[in-house]
C-alpha cells in the first residue's frame, strides 16, 4: 500500500511542555530522564515497549512502535512548563512522593534545572490552591500573549525545533460551553474582555495553538473541547485531544464493561468509589472540579453498553462514582468497584474489583506517548481531534455528531490501524481467509 500521508522527518530536538508540573508532570520528567540514562524502565508506555504486527500472521513482522514511527528518541526531547509554584521539577517531584529518593538522586541535577514557568493562574478556576508564581497580566488576552512568548523563548533557549503541550495541571471547576466558546471571534473578544467562561486552561491551549504546539488535554477541563477551539486548530493545521488520561479505576471499567457486553451479561448496578491522598485529592475535594471529573468518569458505560439498543441487559443501571480525598494515601490511590451483574435466566451475581494502583506511576506512560504521537501526527499534517488517540482518555473527544468510542479494545485497534496507515501498511481486519480460500 502506497504511504497515504508524507510524515515530516523528526529533526532537532522536541519541546514537551507541561502547563501543571505538580506529581503527574515530574513523574514523567524523571521517569523519561531515568530511561535515558538506562536507569529505569518506561513501563507502561506502548510507544516506548509495544510492539504492532505488520501483515499476515505468517509474515512475522512485529516491529518496535517505536522503530516503526521512527520516533524520536528520548534523548532527542527536552521538557519544561509552568506552575504556581516556583518549585523545580526536583523539588515537585520530592513533595509528591510518587518517586524514591534512590530515582529521583540519579537525576537530581536534570531535575533541578527545569523550573517552572510562571502561570497563568486566575484562583476561581481552582479554589483549593493559592501560589504566587503567577503572571500579571492587564486581562486574559495579555496572558495568552505573555504564554506565547514563554514557548517561544523556551524553544530556542532550548534548542528545540518544535513543541507539544500535554495539560497536567489541576483539575479545573466544571464549566459549560457557552457563547465565548462557540467561534474563535468570540472567543478572542472573551479573553479582551476577561470573559468569565475561559479558564486558564483554556488560555494555555489558545497560546499553543497560535504558536502551532499541539495541546493535548490530561484533565476533565473543558480546555480544547469546544468550537472556538476546533477553528483554531483548523484554521493553524495543529493536533488536538483529551480529555482526562484514563488511568485507574476507568481503565479498568473500560475493560470490563466491553467484558459484559461481549458475552451479553446483564448489569444492574456499578458503585465505585475512591480514596486519593495528592494534591490532585485536594482539589477534587472542591465539588466543583470534582463535577468536572463526574461529568468525565460516568459517561463510560453508556457509551460501551448501549443501554438503548439493550434495554433488557443494560436499559436500568444505577452507576454511581465517587472521590474521597484521605490525605494518608498519598498518591496511592485505591479504587473500589462493586458491580451487580445477572445472568442466564437473570441470575444474579457480584464482581468486586479493588485496584490498589498509584496514580501517577499510570499517567506517566501516557503523558510520553501523547507527546509524541501528538508530534508524529503534527509532522502527518494531521490537524484537529484525533480521535485515533482516544486510546488515552477517559473522555474522548470526537467530531460533532459523532460517539466518543470508550471500548479500550476497539480503541487499541483503531490506534493500531491508525498507525499502519500511515505508515503505508495494510490494515488489521482480523479476518481469517482460511475460510474461503
Ligand atoms: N494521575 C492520574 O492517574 C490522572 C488521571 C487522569 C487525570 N489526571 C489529571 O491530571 C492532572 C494532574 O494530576 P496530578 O496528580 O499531577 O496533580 P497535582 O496536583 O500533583 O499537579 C497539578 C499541578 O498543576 C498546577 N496547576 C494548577 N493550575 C495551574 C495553572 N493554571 N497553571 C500552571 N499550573 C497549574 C498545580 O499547582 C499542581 O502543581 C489533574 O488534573 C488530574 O485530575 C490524573
Amino acid at each position: 500500500m502506497k504511504q497515504p500521508v508524507t510524515i515530516k522527518k523528526h529533526e532537532g530536538k522536541l519541546g514537551i511542555l507541561l502547563p501543571g508540573m505538580g506529581a503527574v508532570a515530574t513523574t514523567t520528567i524523571a521517569g523519561a530522564l531515568l530511561a535515558r540514562k538506562g536507569k529505569g524502565t518506561p513501563i507502561g508506555s506502548l510507544t516506548q515497549m509495544g510492539t504492532i504486527r505488520l501483515g499476515k500472521r505468517t509474515e512475522n513482522r512485529a516491529p518496535f512502535i517505536k522503530d516503526f514511527l521512527k520516533l524520536p528518541s528520548l534523548d532527542d526531547v527536552a521538557f519544561g512548563g509552568w506552575d504556581l509554584f516556583p518549585d523545580s521539577a526536583y523539588e515537585s517531584a520530592k513533595h509528591a512522593e510518587v518517586l524514591t529518593n534512590e530515582h529521583l538522586d540519579e537525576v537530581k541535577g536534570e531535575l533541578e534545572a527545569i523550573k517552572p514557568m510562571p502561570a497563568v493562574f486566575y484562583p476561581e478556576y481552582v479554589k483549593r490552591l493559592h501560589g504566587t508564581h503567577v503572571k500579571k497580566g492587564a486581562d486574559k488576552w495579555e496572558m495568552a500573549q505573555q504564554v506565547e512568548t514563554d514557548i517561544q523563548t523556551f524553544l530556542k533557549t532550548n534548542g528545540c525545533t518544535r513543541g507539544v503541550a500535554v495539560w497536567c495541571g489541576s483539575t479545573e471547576v466544571y464549566i459549560e460551553p457557552s457563547a465565548v466558546h462557540q467561534s474563535l471571534k468570540a472567543f478572542e473578544d472573551g479573553l479582551k474582555n476577561n470573559d468569565p467562561g475561559i479558564s486558564n486552561s483554556q488560555i494555555y491551549a489558545y497560546a499553543c495553538l497560535k504558536q502551532n504546539v499541539p495541546f493535548a488535554n490530561g484533565a476533565p477541563n473543558l480546555s480544547v473541547d469546544m468550537p472556538a477551539i476546533w477553528e483554531l486548530a483548523r484554521e493553524r493545521s495543529v493536533p488536538i485531544s483529551g480529555k482526562d488520561f484514563k488511568t485507574g479505576q476507568t481503565w479498568m471499567k473500560t475493560i470490563l464493561a466491553p467484558g459484559l457486553k461481549a458475552r451479553m451479561l446483564g448489569l444492574r448496578g456499578w458503585f465505585s468509589t475512591n480514596i486519593l491522598g495528592n494534591r490532585d485529592g485536594e482539589v477534587l475535594d472542591d465539588p466543583e472540579s470534582f463535577k468536572s471529573k463526574e461529568v468525565s468518569k460516568l459517561g463510560v458505560l453508556e457509551h460501551i453498553l448501549q443501554p438503548s439498543k439493550y434495554k433488557e441487559l443494560y436499559g436500568n443501571i444505577y452507576h454511581k462514582v465517587r472521590i474521597e480525598y484521605y490525605p494518608p494515601r498519598g498518591d496511592a490511590k485505591e479504587g473500589w468497584d462493586n458491580l451487580d451483574i445477572f445472568g442466564w435466566l437473570g441470575y444474579p451475581m457480584q464482581i468486586k474489583v479493588d485496584f490498589l494502583c498509584r496514580d501517577s506511576i499510570l499517567a506517566a506512560p501516557l503523558v510520553l506517548d501523547l507527546a509524541l504521537l501528538m508530534d508524529l501526527g503534527s509532522r502527518a499534517g494531521f490537524h484537529g481531534i484525533q480521535e485515533w488517540l482516544s486510546f488515552y482518555f477517559k473522555s474522548p473527544m470526537h467530531a460533532p455528531g459523532l460517539y466518543p468510542e470508550h471500548d479500550l479494545f476497539i480503541q487499541s485497534m483503531k490506534l493500531k490501524n491508525t498507525m499502519r496507515w500511515m505508515m503505508g501498511e495494510e490494515l488489521i481486519t482480523h479476518l481469517g481467509n482460511e475460510y474461503y480460500d
